[in-house]
């Protein structure tokens, strides 16, 4: 039996379904259902209206959620598994899990053997960490973000003495050792290191993941600024490889061995056996993995002022496109984009590092044939 209904609920209802119909591809409005939140108790409707609040107030929103709290993906699967299964493309007769297996099948990988002149493309390989006992980005208080800084520089200092890896620790929190000025912040931003300002995301600031912005936030970086780690960003740990060439397979290994290090010096990664690797956004579940390749593309987006045709050719393929600026960005005048597998749930590493290959041979001969 529902409970009688208060104002506040039923005005929430409307505004979910009012979205839903000005904007279909909003997965949060997609899948809410009113019966379901109005038979939620009072505490556990303030906490999913925490996780669905960006969808809300960003109509505009692709996913429209972020999960707060490691275990609110259980407590509200009957929501969420849904808008999950939608963006993974998992259907509903088969089960949500995640396996991981970075051991590559044996088939080539090598971006230089589809045309030499992928010799210069810059690859980026990074994965989406949190660890178990603090909440996710939204829900941390600033002594929260601080605390766990502090924990990672303890594993960073480790690092810095290891040969291969080296480098540094820059800090953006007041008055931390490491903390780091606005120009070295800014030439990091701009040489595509470090993370943007967080806090003119809307997406992430109406979610509270950019609150208490700049405190908690820093990068670890390697000495050859080959191998990275962005604290308190969406997640509390991006863990990254980037490098330039055509060799997917050794940035992945890199990335691999740079993860087990850190492993072995933090608390347990939150994981589960269905979701992966627990991740604020939905979209980066499972591996939590974002391969990526910038690539000039300049025919298939003409000249780089439009993205659409791109776009659609690169969905046949599972692939997302961006500008090259990052998320939200166009492409340049030179039609660099950045091309990456969309999927991450449901798929093992090694899989999204072939279907990022398979995704840049294919759009790579359209480029050539358009
Ligand atoms: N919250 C935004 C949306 O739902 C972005 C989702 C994917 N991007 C991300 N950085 N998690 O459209």
């Amino acid at each position: 039996m529902a409970k009688s209904e208060d104002s506040v609920t039923s005005t929430i209802i409307t505004k979910i379904e009012a979205i839903r119909n000005a904007n279909p591809d909003n997965l949060m409005a997609r899948h809410f259902d009113a019966d379901y939140f109005r038979n939620l108790d009072d505490q556990n409707q303030k906490r999913l209206l925490a996780v669905i609040a960006t969808g809300i107030e960003n109509s505009d929103s692709q996913m429209g959620a972020y999960a707060m709290q490691n275990d609110d993906y259980e407590l509200f699967a009957p929501m969420l598994d849904p808008m999950i299964r939608d963006y993974h493309g998992i259907s509903e007769d088969k089960p949500i899990k995640q396996a991981h297996d970075w051991q590559p099948d044996g088939s080539t990988s090598d971006l230089t053997t589809i045309d030499a002149g992928l010799e210069e493309g810059s690859m980026r390989v990074r994965v989406a960490r949190n660890v178990s006992g603090f909440p996710l980005a939204g829900a941390m208080s600033r002594s929260q973000r601080v605390e766990l800084e502090n924990l990672l520089i303890n594993a960073f200092k480790t690092l810095i003495n290891e040969p291969g890896f080296g480098g540094k620790y820059l800090s953006l929190t007041p008055d931390n050792p490491y903390e780091i000025g606005a120009v070295e912040y800014n030439q990091r931003v701009s040489d595509h290191q470090m993370f943007k300002d967080m806090s003119v995301d809307r997406y992430l600031s109406v979610a509270g993941i950019s609150s208490d912005w700049p405190w908690g936030r820093g990068m670890y970086i390697s000495e050859d600024e080959g191998f990275l780690v962005w604290v308190g960003e969406e997640d509390q740990l991006r863990i990254m490889a980037m490098q330039r060439g055509g060799d997917l397979a050794g940035l992945f290994e890199r990335l691999e061995i740079g993860i087990h290090r850190l492993e072995a010096m933090l608390p347990p990664f939150a994981h589960s056996p269905k979701y992966g690797y627990l991740t604020s956004c939905p979209t980066n579940l499972g591996a939590g993995m974002r391969a990526s390749l910038h690539v000039p593309l300049p025919k298939l987006t003409n000249g780089g002022s439009d993205m659409e045709r791109v776009k659609r050719a690169a969905r046949e393929f599972s692939l997302a496109v961006r500008g090259a600026g990052g998320e939200h960005s166009d492409a340049g005048g030179d039609g660099l984009v950045d091309i990456s597998p969309s999927a991450r749930l449901g798929v093992t590493e090694a899989q999204i590092m072939q279907s990022l290959f398979n995704g840049t041979a294919a759009l790579w001969a359209l480029e050539k044939q358009a």
